[in-house]
């Protein structure tokens, strides 16, 4: 038997779909690097909204984003985005973000700013010796990772998802989120063709990382 291959699971869904807990089972489970690239476009929207830059500002934004440098910091195993050498605050979860994340991920030079940087999580993974990564967000099966080992599209009911989001204290506009995310011109939410579609408004978190799960072990110990 040789080496285990390299893996990149892609899970792509909309808000609270079950992305971020799915995924970082997956990566305990399998030794890969978690990366939340919603959380990225988190940071970069406080980051601009700090700057007082508009997303619709074309301008102002060109100059801002080329001069931000962004490197990852590896906290357990999960890629923390650094801006400027600097990790996330709290504030990426505040309704400010939560409302205008979709606004300024809508914006292509804010996607293109992105781009290299998560394709690079390939490497930042196979650096840290893990055996692959899994990458979780809008598009990662549609245009970061398309050809990816494994891509999954979770869906759930918007009311069980407010559901969840309420459980985790949070204030946040799903349905509305999603709507902007999945209308967007620029890498639109969408269930990429050849995608495995999930629905896991009746399924526990654990039922949900057991079918993924169930997958990717094969390809493991191939
Ligand atoms: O996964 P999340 O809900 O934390 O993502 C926040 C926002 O970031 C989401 O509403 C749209 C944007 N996003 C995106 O456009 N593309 C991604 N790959 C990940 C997130």
């Amino acid at each position: 038997m040789g080496p285990s291959p390299f893996i990149i699971v892609a899970i792509d869904g909309g808000a609270a779909s079950g992305k971020s807990s799915s995924s970082r089972i997956l990566a305990e489970q399998f030794n890969l690097l978690h990366v939340d690239t919603g959380s990225f476009y988190r940071h970069l929207t406080a980051e601009l909204l700090r700057r007082r830059v508009p997303p619709t500002d074309a301008g102002a934004l060109e100059l801002t984003l080329a001069a931000l440098e962004f490197s990852t910091q590896i906290d357990g195993r999960s890629a923390r985005m650094l801006v400027d050498g600097a990790p996330a605050g709290d504030d990426i979860r505040s309704q400010d973000v939560n409302s205008m994340v979709s606004h300024y991920a809508a914006v292509p030079a804010v996607r293109a700013a992105l781009l290299a940087y998560q394709r690079g999580q390939r490497e930042v993974a196979q650096q840290h010796n893990l055996r692959g990564l899994v990458m979780e967000g809008r598009d990662i099966g549609s245009v970061i990772f398309p050809d990816a080992t494994f891509r999954f599209f979770l869906h759930a009911d918007p009311l069980e998802r407010a559901k969840r989001r309420a459980a985790e204290g949070q204030t946040d506009s799903i349905t509305e989120r999603d709507r902007l995310d999945s209308s967007r011109k620029a890498s639109p939410l969408t269930c990429p063709q050849g995608a495995i579609d999930i629905d896991s408004t009746s399924l526990t978190l654990d039922q949900v990382v057991a079918k993924m799960a169930a997958l990717i072990a094969p390809a493991l110990t191939a």
